[in-house]
């Protein structure tokens, strides 16, 4: 039994594990390689009309993230239909077409690509208040193609105002979240931005963007019925598993898998797979949208930091960082309760899974 198959919009996946649009995924060689690394599907770097021109420096890894100012690819599309999509489609996986990023630079590629194309995903990189940029580019592709259009969104937008619009427009599914941004880091020995945009600003992606992405991915399955697929700072099978919680069909991997090359994808998967087997999850349905079904907030309220005698260490992490004071630690973690407010703050620094919550009626 293959309990990560899954299936929306018509795609049908092996597993929920793909590229998202960006360098390990830059032709038709590297989607070969994503397909033999595991990938459950195959997302194309973003095109558009223009082949782009982008600037030197362009990648940095920084605390807790990454920065880059990449843009979209620098081969034409003519060369991506020529020598690219070819190879792609050689792959047998469903594909996913990423475009760029107006409506009419969309409605002049979607018909081209569409032969090697189950899918398209239509990044606008669209900032502003007004969704309808957005709109105009789900209805042009949707114009174009009799395809299944995805259209993916940048986190610092109302995530309900974009969710819903597209839905409307006619969007078959959404892919939350495309970098954060635009952000800076500074080479101390040069007083250099590390990007060599004209700002020197860049856009965040990695660990540091996983909780936007959740809550991104959380907030639209709240007020849409489309599939959505969750990307922004997956590096494992826990975090795939949490945007799955939150409400994602399928999850994209873009940073981690620059770090640590194509073999992520399948590493990913496997994760999850064991994740499922340990727990007796039969399904990824089982799991899908989950978090929404806890009154997580009510239940939080009421509770206590239980430490597991048997699995503690006594390496005080939590009594380094319990600015109540309310841990000592002898042969193992004691928890002072007339001192402890709750904050939970050594649940999340145990290494150890010793500390648990224990709620109280
Ligand atoms: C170097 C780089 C290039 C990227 N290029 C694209 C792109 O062409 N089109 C796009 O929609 N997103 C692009 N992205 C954004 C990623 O697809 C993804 O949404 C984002 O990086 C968050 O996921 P991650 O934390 O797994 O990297 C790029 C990201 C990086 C780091």
């Amino acid at each position: 039994m293959n309990r990560l198959k899954v299936e929306f919009a018509g795609l049908k996946l092996k597993n929920p594990v793909m590229p998202a649009a960006g360098p390990p995924i830059k032709d038709g060689s590297a989607a070969v390689a994503a397909a033999k690394g595991g990938a459950g599907a195959i997302v194309t770097k973003t095109i558009s009309t223009e082949a782009a021109q982008v600037p030197r420096q362009n990648m940095a890894q920084i605390k807790g993230g990454f920065l880059n100012t990449e843009l979209w690819a620098e081969q034409s599309p003519e060369h991506w239909l020529e020598h690219e999509y070819p190879i792609v489609k050689e792959t047998g996986l469903p594909i996913i077409v990423g475009l760029g990023y107006s409506a009419e630079q969309i409605e002049a590629l979607a018909r081209k690509v569409a032969p090697f194309a189950d899918a398209l995903e239509l990044s606008t990189h669209y900032l502003g208040d007004d969704p309808s940029p957005v709109v105009a580019a789900i209805k042009a592709a949707k114009k174009a193609v009799d395809l299944p259009v995805f259209v993916k969104l940048s986190p610092q937008i109302d995530i309900k105002l974009f969710a819903t619009a597209a839905q409307d427009a006619g969007a078959d599914g959404l892919v939350l979240i495309n970098s954060l941004g635009p952000c800076l880091d500074i080479d101390i020995e040069t007083g250099k931005s590390f990007m060599g945009s004209t700002t020197g600003y860049g856009w965040m992606s990695g660990p540091a963007i996983l909780p936007v992405a959740l809550r991104a991915v959380y907030e639209a399955y709240k007020h849409v019925d489309i599939p959505i697929l969750g990307v922004g700072g997956i590096s494992s099978g826990r975090d795939a598993v949490k945007m799955i919680m939150a409400g994602a069909s399928a999850v994209q991997v873009c940073t981690a898998a620059i770090l640590e090359g194509p073999g992520i994808y399948g590493k990913i998967a496997g994760q999850i797979d064991k994740f499922m087997e340990e727990r007796g999850i039969e399904s990824l349905e089982e799991i899908h949208g989950v978090a929404h079904k806890f009154q997580r907030q009510e239940d939080l309220q009421r509770w206590e930091p239980n430490i597991s005698a048997d699995l503690c260490t006594a390496c005080g992490l939590c009594a380094q960082s319990c600015v109540y004071h309310a841990i000592e630690i002898d042969e193992y973690a004691r928890v002072d309760y007339d001192r402890c407010v709750g904050c939970g703050l050594c649940i999340t620094r145990c290494k150890f899974g010793a500390i648990a919550p224990r709620y109280n009626d």
